[in-house]
Protein backbone atom coordinates (compact mmCIF):
# COMPACT_ATOMS: atom_id res chain seq x y z
CA UNK A 1 0.00 0.00 0.00
CA UNK A 2 1.68 3.12 -0.78
CA UNK A 3 0.52 6.17 1.37
CA UNK A 4 1.36 9.94 0.81
CA UNK A 5 4.74 10.73 2.96
CA UNK A 6 3.58 14.25 3.60
CA UNK A 7 0.73 13.51 5.38
CA UNK A 8 0.88 13.04 9.12
CA UNK A 9 -1.05 10.50 9.38
CA UNK A 10 0.85 8.35 7.07
CA UNK A 11 4.10 8.69 9.58
CA UNK A 12 2.16 7.50 12.29
CA UNK A 13 1.05 4.27 10.72
CA UNK A 14 4.86 3.87 9.61
CA UNK A 15 6.23 4.41 13.35
CA UNK A 16 3.05 2.04 14.53
CA UNK A 17 4.68 -0.79 11.98
CA UNK A 18 8.33 -0.07 12.55
CA UNK A 19 7.34 -0.40 17.03
CA UNK A 20 5.48 -3.31 16.03
CA UNK A 21 8.69 -4.81 14.14
CA UNK A 22 6.87 -4.57 10.29
CA UNK A 23 9.20 -3.55 7.56
CA UNK A 24 8.55 0.10 6.16
CA UNK A 25 9.46 1.28 2.74
CA UNK A 26 11.54 4.88 3.50
CA UNK A 27 12.05 7.11 0.58
CA UNK A 28 15.15 9.12 0.56
CA UNK A 29 16.94 11.07 -1.95
CA UNK A 30 19.59 8.61 -3.26
CA UNK A 31 16.70 5.37 -3.77
CA UNK A 32 13.96 3.90 -1.60
CA UNK A 33 14.81 1.86 1.51
CA UNK A 34 13.44 -0.77 3.18
CA UNK A 35 13.20 -0.10 6.63
CA UNK A 36 13.30 -1.78 10.11
CA UNK A 37 13.73 -0.51 13.71
CA UNK A 38 17.81 -1.34 14.22
CA UNK A 39 17.54 -2.80 17.55
CA UNK A 40 15.10 -5.36 16.94
CA UNK A 41 16.98 -8.05 15.66
CA UNK A 42 13.88 -10.00 14.02
CA UNK A 43 12.67 -6.88 12.50
CA UNK A 44 16.08 -6.92 10.84
CA UNK A 45 16.09 -10.47 10.04
CA UNK A 46 12.30 -9.78 8.08
CA UNK A 47 14.55 -7.25 5.64
CA UNK A 48 17.26 -10.20 4.48
CA UNK A 49 14.27 -12.67 3.98
CA UNK A 50 11.94 -10.23 2.36
CA UNK A 51 15.02 -8.78 -0.12
CA UNK A 52 16.50 -12.66 -0.38
CA UNK A 53 19.61 -10.80 0.58
CA UNK A 54 22.59 -12.89 1.76
CA UNK A 55 23.62 -12.94 5.65
CA UNK A 56 26.87 -11.44 4.82
CA UNK A 57 26.10 -8.42 3.10
CA UNK A 58 25.92 -5.29 6.01
CA UNK A 59 23.12 -2.74 6.47
CA UNK A 60 23.31 0.77 6.69
CA UNK A 61 21.28 2.26 9.94
CA UNK A 62 19.91 5.77 8.93
CA UNK A 63 19.25 8.05 11.93
CA UNK A 64 18.14 11.95 11.91
CA UNK A 65 20.97 13.98 13.52
CA UNK A 66 24.76 13.26 14.31
CA UNK A 67 23.98 13.59 18.00
CA UNK A 68 22.72 9.54 17.55
CA UNK A 69 26.08 8.90 15.97
CA UNK A 70 27.47 7.72 19.92
CA UNK A 71 24.36 4.97 19.77
CA UNK A 72 26.01 3.21 17.06
CA UNK A 73 29.41 3.91 16.60
CA UNK A 74 32.29 4.41 19.16
CA UNK A 75 35.62 5.74 18.88
CA UNK A 76 34.29 8.45 16.17
CA UNK A 77 37.42 10.02 14.75
CA UNK A 78 37.38 13.44 14.04
CA UNK A 79 37.49 13.20 10.34
CA UNK A 80 34.06 11.76 10.12
CA UNK A 81 32.67 14.55 12.47
CA UNK A 82 33.99 16.87 9.40
CA UNK A 83 32.22 14.99 6.72
CA UNK A 84 28.80 14.85 9.06
CA UNK A 85 28.94 18.54 9.34
CA UNK A 86 29.61 18.79 5.87
CA UNK A 87 27.65 16.72 3.82
CA UNK A 88 24.36 15.45 6.28
CA UNK A 89 22.12 15.28 5.58
CA UNK A 90 22.93 13.72 2.22
CA UNK A 91 23.98 11.02 0.29
CA UNK A 92 26.87 10.16 1.94
CA UNK A 93 27.46 7.19 4.42
CA UNK A 94 29.68 6.68 7.06
CA UNK A 95 31.91 3.33 8.08
CA UNK A 96 32.79 3.64 11.90
CA UNK A 97 33.79 1.55 14.62
CA UNK A 98 30.57 -0.21 15.58
CA UNK A 99 29.14 -0.02 19.63
CA UNK A 100 29.21 -2.97 21.47
CA UNK A 101 25.51 -3.46 21.46
CA UNK A 102 24.59 -3.15 17.85
CA UNK A 103 23.18 -6.48 16.52
CA UNK A 104 25.57 -8.41 14.39
CA UNK A 105 22.75 -9.15 12.32
CA UNK A 106 22.98 -5.41 11.19
CA UNK A 107 27.08 -5.69 10.63
CA UNK A 108 27.20 -8.93 8.90
CA UNK A 109 29.79 -9.68 11.80
CA UNK A 110 31.76 -7.19 11.36
CA UNK A 111 33.25 -4.74 13.53
CA UNK A 112 32.35 -1.73 11.73
CA UNK A 113 29.02 -0.15 10.82
CA UNK A 114 27.48 1.80 7.94
CA UNK A 115 25.54 5.20 9.15
CA UNK A 116 23.94 7.93 6.82
CA UNK A 117 21.74 10.92 7.80
CA UNK A 118 19.34 11.30 4.26
CA UNK A 119 18.32 14.45 3.31
CA UNK A 120 14.65 13.59 2.45
CA UNK A 121 12.09 15.31 4.27
CA UNK A 122 9.56 12.48 4.86
CA UNK A 123 12.93 10.37 5.65
CA UNK A 124 13.79 12.64 8.17
CA UNK A 125 10.53 13.12 9.52
CA UNK A 126 9.75 9.71 9.92
CA UNK A 127 12.95 9.12 11.81
CA UNK A 128 12.50 11.84 14.23
CA UNK A 129 8.81 10.59 15.03
CA UNK A 130 10.39 7.11 15.22
CA UNK A 131 12.95 8.38 17.13
CA UNK A 132 15.79 5.48 16.66
CA UNK A 133 17.95 4.03 13.82
CA UNK A 134 16.43 2.64 11.14
CA UNK A 135 17.98 -0.23 9.26
CA UNK A 136 17.40 0.24 5.73
CA UNK A 137 18.61 -1.58 2.28
CA UNK A 138 17.30 -0.17 -1.03
CA UNK A 139 14.09 -1.31 -1.24
CA UNK A 140 14.45 -3.67 -3.91
CA UNK A 141 15.12 -7.87 -4.28
CA UNK A 142 19.13 -8.72 -4.01
CA UNK A 143 20.94 -8.36 -7.48
CA UNK A 144 17.83 -6.21 -9.24
CA UNK A 145 17.58 -2.49 -10.20
CA UNK A 146 16.80 -0.26 -7.14
CA UNK A 147 14.22 1.74 -6.67
CA UNK A 148 13.66 5.47 -7.41
CA UNK A 149 9.92 5.83 -6.96
CA UNK A 150 7.22 4.36 -4.77
CA UNK A 151 5.49 2.25 -7.66
CA UNK A 152 8.83 0.62 -8.38
CA UNK A 153 8.93 -0.70 -4.76
CA UNK A 154 5.27 -1.71 -5.45
CA UNK A 155 6.21 -3.95 -8.64
CA UNK A 156 9.10 -5.60 -7.18
CA UNK A 157 8.61 -5.95 -3.39
CA UNK A 158 4.61 -6.11 -3.57
CA UNK A 159 1.55 -3.94 -2.55
CA UNK A 160 1.44 -5.44 1.24
CA UNK A 161 4.00 -3.66 2.24
CA UNK A 162 3.51 0.02 3.79
CA UNK A 163 5.24 2.46 1.16
CA UNK A 164 5.68 5.63 2.30
CA UNK A 165 5.71 7.86 -0.73
CA UNK A 166 8.02 10.58 -1.15
CA UNK A 167 7.95 11.53 -4.64
CA UNK A 168 11.04 10.42 -7.39
CA UNK A 169 14.25 10.18 -5.73
CA UNK A 170 16.28 13.22 -6.84
CA UNK A 171 20.09 11.41 -6.35
CA UNK A 172 18.93 8.83 -8.25
CA UNK A 173 21.51 6.18 -7.36
CA UNK A 174 23.25 5.04 -4.37
CA UNK A 175 25.10 6.70 -1.70
CA UNK A 176 28.62 7.34 -1.31
CA UNK A 177 29.76 5.16 0.86
CA UNK A 178 33.45 6.46 2.82
CA UNK A 179 35.64 3.88 5.09
CA UNK A 180 36.84 6.46 7.91
CA UNK A 181 37.74 3.00 10.34
CA UNK A 182 41.26 3.70 9.14
CA UNK A 183 43.33 7.51 7.59
CA UNK A 184 43.64 8.02 4.76
CA UNK A 185 39.94 7.49 4.61
CA UNK A 186 38.73 5.88 1.27
CA UNK A 187 35.70 5.68 -0.96
CA UNK A 188 34.54 2.13 -0.89
CA UNK A 189 31.10 2.92 -3.32
CA UNK A 190 31.07 6.10 -5.56
CA UNK A 191 28.40 7.67 -5.25
CA UNK A 192 27.22 11.69 -6.40
CA UNK A 193 29.01 13.09 -3.69
CA UNK A 194 32.20 12.71 -5.44
CA UNK A 195 35.74 12.31 -5.01
CA UNK A 196 37.01 15.85 -5.35
CA UNK A 197 34.46 17.77 -2.41
CA UNK A 198 35.33 14.51 -0.23
CA UNK A 199 39.04 15.65 -0.65
CA UNK A 200 38.51 19.02 -0.39
CA UNK A 201 36.51 18.56 2.72
CA UNK A 202 39.26 16.66 4.56
CA UNK A 203 42.03 18.58 3.40
CA UNK A 204 43.92 15.02 0.92
CA UNK A 205 42.75 13.63 -2.00
CA UNK A 206 40.84 10.79 -0.83
CA UNK A 207 40.82 7.67 -3.19
CA UNK A 208 38.33 4.98 -4.45
CA UNK A 209 39.15 1.54 -3.19
CA UNK A 210 40.50 -0.75 -5.66
CA UNK A 211 39.65 -4.55 -6.38
CA UNK A 212 42.65 -5.79 -4.66
CA UNK A 213 42.09 -4.54 -1.41
CA UNK A 214 39.64 -4.69 1.22
CA UNK A 215 36.57 -5.31 -0.07
CA UNK A 216 32.89 -4.07 0.74
CA UNK A 217 30.82 -6.79 1.72
CA UNK A 218 28.25 -7.18 -0.58
CA UNK A 219 29.73 -5.77 -3.78
CA UNK A 220 28.56 -7.80 -6.59
CA UNK A 221 28.70 -7.70 -10.02
CA UNK A 222 25.34 -8.58 -10.36
CA UNK A 223 24.39 -5.56 -8.72
CA UNK A 224 22.01 -2.81 -10.68
CA UNK A 225 20.82 -5.02 -12.87
CA UNK A 226 17.39 -4.69 -15.39
CA UNK A 227 15.83 -7.97 -16.30
CA UNK A 228 16.92 -7.05 -20.22
CA UNK A 229 19.98 -7.31 -21.06
CA UNK A 230 21.68 -4.42 -21.59
CA UNK A 231 24.54 -3.06 -23.61
CA UNK A 232 26.85 0.13 -23.67
CA UNK A 233 27.28 1.45 -27.58
CA UNK A 234 28.43 4.69 -28.74
CA UNK A 235 26.58 7.67 -30.70
CA UNK A 236 28.25 6.44 -34.00
CA UNK A 237 27.00 2.88 -33.57
CA UNK A 238 23.48 3.41 -32.50
CA UNK A 239 23.42 5.31 -35.59
CA UNK A 240 24.47 2.94 -37.87
CA UNK A 241 21.97 0.76 -36.65
CA UNK A 242 19.36 -0.92 -38.69
CA UNK A 243 15.80 0.37 -38.45
CA UNK A 244 14.82 -2.99 -38.13
CA UNK A 245 17.15 -3.65 -35.36
CA UNK A 246 15.73 -0.28 -33.70
CA UNK A 247 12.27 -0.27 -33.86
CA UNK A 248 11.79 -4.34 -32.83
CA UNK A 249 14.77 -5.57 -30.46
CA UNK A 250 16.15 -1.83 -28.54
CA UNK A 251 15.23 0.11 -26.29
CA UNK A 252 17.44 2.88 -25.28
CA UNK A 253 18.47 5.39 -22.91
CA UNK A 254 20.66 8.14 -25.10
CA UNK A 255 21.52 11.55 -23.66
CA UNK A 256 23.01 13.22 -27.25
CA UNK A 257 19.90 15.50 -29.11
CA UNK A 258 21.14 14.32 -32.16
CA UNK A 259 21.10 10.35 -31.26
CA UNK A 260 17.99 10.53 -29.78
CA UNK A 261 15.96 12.84 -32.16
CA UNK A 262 17.14 10.27 -34.71
CA UNK A 263 15.78 7.44 -32.55
CA UNK A 264 12.45 8.77 -31.74
CA UNK A 265 11.90 8.69 -35.64
CA UNK A 266 11.87 4.73 -35.20
CA UNK A 267 11.47 3.88 -32.18
CA UNK A 268 8.85 4.29 -29.17
CA UNK A 269 11.06 2.76 -26.38
CA UNK A 270 13.68 5.89 -25.91
CA UNK A 271 14.79 7.79 -22.96
CA UNK A 272 16.44 10.99 -23.55
CA UNK A 273 18.12 11.98 -20.77
CA UNK A 274 20.34 15.44 -19.76
CA UNK A 275 23.62 15.18 -21.05
CA UNK A 276 25.45 16.03 -17.65
CA UNK A 277 25.79 13.39 -14.95
CA UNK A 278 23.85 15.02 -12.30
CA UNK A 279 20.47 14.62 -13.96
CA UNK A 280 21.32 11.39 -15.89
CA UNK A 281 21.83 9.53 -12.43
CA UNK A 282 18.25 11.30 -11.42
CA UNK A 283 16.44 9.14 -13.90
CA UNK A 284 18.64 6.80 -14.76
CA UNK A 285 17.19 3.77 -12.72
CA UNK A 286 13.54 5.37 -13.61
CA UNK A 287 14.90 4.98 -17.24
CA UNK A 288 15.84 0.91 -16.86
CA UNK A 289 12.78 0.29 -15.13
CA UNK A 290 10.74 1.74 -17.22
CA UNK A 291 12.50 -0.26 -20.29
CA UNK A 292 11.90 -3.57 -18.44
CA UNK A 293 8.41 -2.50 -18.26
CA UNK A 294 8.35 -2.22 -22.18
CA UNK A 295 9.27 -5.37 -22.67
CA UNK A 296 12.28 -5.09 -25.62
CA UNK A 297 14.53 -7.60 -26.20
CA UNK A 298 17.49 -5.24 -25.25
CA UNK A 299 18.41 -2.20 -23.69
CA UNK A 300 21.05 0.16 -25.68
CA UNK A 301 22.74 2.79 -23.31
CA UNK A 302 24.85 5.41 -24.99
CA UNK A 303 28.76 5.71 -23.90
CA UNK A 304 29.01 7.97 -20.87
CA UNK A 305 31.36 11.02 -20.92
CA UNK A 306 34.94 9.35 -19.36
CA UNK A 307 35.12 12.37 -16.56
CA UNK A 308 35.18 12.73 -12.58
CA UNK A 309 31.98 13.72 -12.12
CA UNK A 310 30.24 11.06 -14.37
CA UNK A 311 32.17 8.34 -12.86
CA UNK A 312 29.69 7.01 -10.08
CA UNK A 313 26.96 6.66 -12.80
CA UNK A 314 29.75 4.96 -14.97
CA UNK A 315 30.08 1.83 -12.27
CA UNK A 316 26.43 1.86 -12.33
CA UNK A 317 25.99 1.44 -15.79
CA UNK A 318 28.79 -1.00 -16.00
CA UNK A 319 27.56 -3.27 -13.09
CA UNK A 320 24.04 -2.87 -15.05
CA UNK A 321 25.80 -4.45 -18.12
CA UNK A 322 27.62 -6.92 -16.78
CA UNK A 323 26.94 -10.38 -18.23
CA UNK A 324 24.54 -12.61 -15.86
O1 LIG B 1 21.72 5.44 -0.73
C1 LIG B 1 21.82 4.45 -0.01
O2 LIG B 1 22.87 4.14 0.57
C2 LIG B 1 20.57 3.55 0.11
C3 LIG B 1 19.49 4.32 0.88
C4 LIG B 1 18.29 3.47 1.17
O3 LIG B 1 20.05 4.84 2.07
N1 LIG B 1 20.90 2.32 0.75
C5 LIG B 1 21.63 1.35 0.14
O4 LIG B 1 21.76 0.20 0.89
O5 LIG B 1 22.12 1.49 -0.96
P1 LIG B 1 22.32 -1.17 0.30
O6 LIG B 1 22.16 -2.16 1.38
O7 LIG B 1 21.66 -1.48 -0.98
O8 LIG B 1 23.83 -0.90 0.13
C6 LIG B 1 24.59 -0.70 1.29
C7 LIG B 1 26.00 -1.11 1.08
C8 LIG B 1 26.16 -2.59 0.92
O9 LIG B 1 26.79 -2.89 -0.31
C9 LIG B 1 27.04 -3.01 2.06
O10 LIG B 1 27.99 -3.95 1.70
C10 LIG B 1 27.68 -1.71 2.50
O11 LIG B 1 26.71 -0.74 2.26
N2 LIG B 1 27.98 -1.77 3.92
C11 LIG B 1 27.13 -1.82 4.95
N3 LIG B 1 27.77 -1.94 6.13
C12 LIG B 1 29.08 -1.95 5.82
C13 LIG B 1 30.28 -2.06 6.59
N4 LIG B 1 30.23 -2.19 7.92
N5 LIG B 1 31.47 -2.04 5.95
C14 LIG B 1 31.52 -1.92 4.61
N6 LIG B 1 30.43 -1.82 3.83
C15 LIG B 1 29.23 -1.84 4.42
MG1 LIG C 1 21.20 -2.14 -2.76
Amino acid sequence: MIVDGTSLAAISQAVRRLQQGQLVVLPTETVYGLAADARNPAAVEKIFRRKNRPASNPLIVHVADVAQLSQWAVAIPPVAYRLAERFWPGPMTLILPKAPEVSDIITAGQATIALRIPAHPVALNLLTAFGGGLAAPSANRFTQLSPTTASHVEQALGADLLIVDGGPAQVGIESTIIDCTAEPIKILRPGMLGCEAVSACVGYAVEYHTASEIKRPGAHWLHYAPKTPLIIQSAADILALSVTDVAVKCGFVVHTPEVARQLQQACLSVYVMPSEAEGFARGFYAALHGLDMASCQQIVVETLPATQSWYAVQERLAKAAAKK
